[in-house]
């Protein structure tokens, strides 16, 4: 787990590794923007697909949706974010730094103890245009949460998914908000990816399903190996809930700078699809065959950040041995993530670069590339060398494929946290 002094550590190992790193870094980045490099982007899709699998594959009551980025300004009208989403924002009047207030200790001084202006609101909707004319007509925005975009298909996925209240929809797909204060690497970024469902169900069953989403999505977490003492439930107090919403608790992680959230479990109640239903004229409510009645369903809502999600898996699952795990007294790095989250399977390593090694190392690797393993090759340098670069990040097997194994047609496989090394039958 990562301290808060070994901060700048670990962003050195998510640079060095190509797991995080700052995105147009050759024209000096563009303030907290994040590029995923190959270790990076396959322990990202791990992560969507194991949201997926368990939100929407091993389920009957949720499909899936890929909507637009950039929807018809009105659904941003109708929705409360064009008059409501913003932040309340000071400038620091000496270094002229804007500050969202809410991040404040103090709302009159700035984090460097200088006075601030008038607070105002900040809208943090991206703006863009449509078509080649740049005008207030063609005005659109790119997308703030992807769950709107499941709200406004909702009829249409009703009509044709054979579903019935209580269902959901789900989508994984980036958001934008023009942040304030961005910052803590991934954690709050401008451009991130949210992994959304939307749970339709009637009024007076909200409350239970509410609990049944907590509960659910909090297992998620701890399915994926984050240390229980580093997650905790935080019910929103009524003051502070968005505007939208009627009650929500946010699954929130330990990081090194103190709790932050995961993920919000909302009740919306009908706030959205009766919005929707006002502004577009169609009509968002269902028929219930067996009651005979006619309704606007409620919505519960669990809403997370892939990118979130992610930061908290690798901070707590980053170990650093100063002095190395064996008596060699190198430092050494460990990644020790949930195999089904590591970017690789397994390596497979020729313990010297012979031929009769290399080929039988490389028929290794076809079989387990055919039963659909991402493996790792490695044929040059020390085999201590090459465990550690897959110890870094996070390979669960090793191969080693030696003289022996010309013979007796084993290899040695070996563990990544433990180090132990056994004879295993190819
Ligand atoms: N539809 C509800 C909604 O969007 P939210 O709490 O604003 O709720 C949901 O966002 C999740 O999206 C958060 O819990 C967080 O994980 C992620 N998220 C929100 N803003 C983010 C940002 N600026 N950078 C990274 N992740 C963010």
């Amino acid at each position: 787990m990562v301290s808060e002094s070994q901060m700048n550590e670990f962003t050195a190992w998510a640079k060095r590794r190509g797991v995080i790193f700052p995105s147009s870094e050759i024209y000096g980045g563009l303030g907290s923007s994040y590029d995923y490099g190959p270790v990076g982007v396959e322990m990202k899709n791990r992560l969507k697909t194991s949201w997926w699998r368990s939100m929407v594959h091993e389920r009957q009551d949720v499909v899936g949706l890929d909507s637009a980025i950039i929807l018809n300004p009105a659904v941003w009208q109708a929705s409360g974010h064009l008059d409501n989403f913003s932040d309340l924002m000071v400038e620091d009047l000496k270094t002229h730094k804007r500050y969202r207030v809410e991040d404040l200790d103090d709302p009159t001084k700035s984090p460097e103890g200088n006075p601030v202006g008038e607070a105002k609101q900040f809208n943090v909707m991206f703006k863009t245009f449509v078509g080649p004319v740049e005008d207030d007509a063609s005005t659109a925005y790119l997308r703030p949460e992807t769950c709107q975009g499941i709200f406004i298909d909702f009829k249409q996925i009703l009509e044709t998914s054979r579903q019935r209240v209580p269902f959901g929809i789900a989508q994984i797909g980036k958001s934008f908000r023009n942040e304030i204060t961005p910052g803590n690497l991934t954690f709050r970024t401008r451009e991130f990816e949210q992994m959304e469902m939307e749970f339709f169900v009637r009024e007076e069953e909200a409350n239970k399903w509410f609990d049944y989403w907590v509960e659910a999505r909090f297992q998620w977490y701890l399915d994926l190996g984050i240390r229980k003492e580093n997650l905790r439930l935080f019910k929103h107090p009524k003051a502070k809930l968005a505007h939208y919403s009627k009650g929500t608790t946010d699954i929130e992680y330990k990081f090194p700078w103190g709790w932050g959230e995961l993920e919000g479990i909302a009740n919306r109640g009908n706030f959205d699809l009766v919005q929707h239903q006002k502004n577009s004229g169609k009509d968002l409510s269902v028929f219930d065959e067996e009651t005979r009645e006619k309704f606007v369903p409620w919505v519960i809502e669990p809403a997370g950040g892939v990118d979130r999600a992610l930061l908290a898996i690798l901070l707590d699952a980053w170990k650093f041995f100063q002095k190395g795990r064996k008596e060699d007294g190198e430092p050494e790095t460990v990644l020790e993530v949930a195999p089904t989250l590591a970017a690789y399977d397994a390596a497979v390593l020729p313990l010297v670069k012979k031929p009769e090694l290399l080929k039988m190392s490389q028929k290794l690797v076809a079989s387990l590339r055919a039963a659909g393993k991402h493996v790792f090759y490695d044929e040059s340098g020390s085999i201590g060398r090459r465990y550690r670069r897959m110890d870094e990040i996070g390979t669960p097997i090793c191969y080693t494929v030696d003289f022996e194994s010309l013979d007796d047609k084993k290899v040695t496989a070996r563990d990544r946290d433990s180090m132990k090394q056994t004879r295993v039958t190819l």
